[in-house]
């Protein structure tokens, strides 16, 4: 089905002997000669979509379809699946560009777990929680221009580690905010009107920080620049075209952006100085930290353990689910 949005083969689910077609990116292209020369040369091919990475082999014509693309390039391809030494691989017997325009992000990147329409519900019903204020106001502004929200609903919160999928900025900016407001210590002691905003806007440097069409990565800006500083221009910007806005507000919106990192080694330019960024701080970390670990444990059965992890310094566990306890006796 090459429609928008189809072509997307399940590759968890693919059988050896079964032939498939679909749209696949493009990650590693490599030319290798055949051990006889007389041969010529076989693509050794690494490629995604959605569901997943799956190497790929094309023995027939290989130098001819090599001509065809690039890595990082979209591809329909037409394939058999084999079985070696115990993993799956594609057989391509037929490959095409693809027009960019035919395909988008969602072809080739994981999308957050939770569905969109649920999170941005969230996200509105957090605005109009909050007193009709300047606060409030900002806000309705910001999230209200369409190319923006556009950008924030669909971006990931990072290239790597966690909330490495579409929509995992805001999936991260909602469980900051929920940490927030589900009792923190603090309670109603803290400015909940600054905090929400605090929590919504502290990673929205993100947006300018990577670039993601068929895989994730740094956009020159973002390595150059970084999300904090990013993001903390884009709310002083929004901030000047209100005049009336409070300045010492203003001032305490843009602290909770540039200390939410909470160190200096950490990348933050100053240290959390109000209880609102401590408590952001932390949220932020507890929202990471389980992240990191949650997509560790989508890698590994339940029961088994992880490879060491460097990040972490560390193997993780998976435990077995309820339902897989061993029976009792
Ligand atoms: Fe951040
Ligand atoms: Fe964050």
């Amino acid at each position: 089905m090459r429609e928008p949005g189809g072509g997307v083969v399940s590759i968890p689910e693919l059988r050896p002997g079964e032939t498939v077609e679909g749209f696949f990116a493009v990650m590693i292209k490599d030319l290798r000669p055949f051990r006889d020369p007389g041969k010529g040369a076989y693509l050794h091919l690494k490629l995604r979509n959605r569901t997943g990475f799956i190497e790929a082999r094309v023995w027939d014509r290989a130098e001819e379809l090599a001509e065809v693309f690039e890595e990082g390039d979209p591809l329909w391809v037409t394939a058999e699946v084999n079985n070696y030494r115990g993993t799956n691989q594609l057989i391509v017997g037929d490959l095409a560009a693809v027009d960019p325009a035919e395909v988008t992000p969602e072809h080739f990147l994981p999308e957050s777990p939770r569905p969109l329409e649920v999170m941005e519900g969230e996200l509105w019903a957090a605005i109009e929680a909050l007193p009709r204020g300047p606060v409030s106001r900002l806000l309705v502004e910001i999230f209200g221009n369409p190319e923006f929200y556009q950008a924030y609903t669909r971006a990931p919160a990072a290239k790597r580690v966690h909330h490495a999928y579409l929509s995992g900025l805001l999936e991260h900016s909602l469980e900051v905010l929920t940490v927030l407001t589900g009792g923190s210590p603090g309670g109603d002691r803290l400015d909940m009107e600054i905090l929400t905003a605090g929590a919504l806007l502290h990673d929205v440097g993100k947006i300018e920080e990577y670039e993601y069409r068929v895989d994730i990565d740094y956009s020159p800006r973002g390595r150059l620049i970084g999300h904090i500083a990013l993001g903390y221009r884009m709310v002083d910007r929004w901030i000047a075209a209100f005049p009336d806005f409070p300045g010492d507000r203003a001032t305490h919106l843009g602290h909770l952006l540039l200390s939410h990192h909470g160190e200096h080694a950490y990348g933050a330019p100053v240290l959390p100085q109000t209880a609102e960024a401590v408590a952001l701080h932390h949220a932020d970390i507890l929202s990471g930290k389980v992240g990191q670990a949650l997509a560790i444990g989508d890698g590994i059965e339940p029961g088994a353990w992880s490879d060491y992890d460097r990040l972490l310094g560390r193997y993780m566990w998976s435990p077995p689910r309820p339902g897989d306890a061993e029976p009792e006796g």
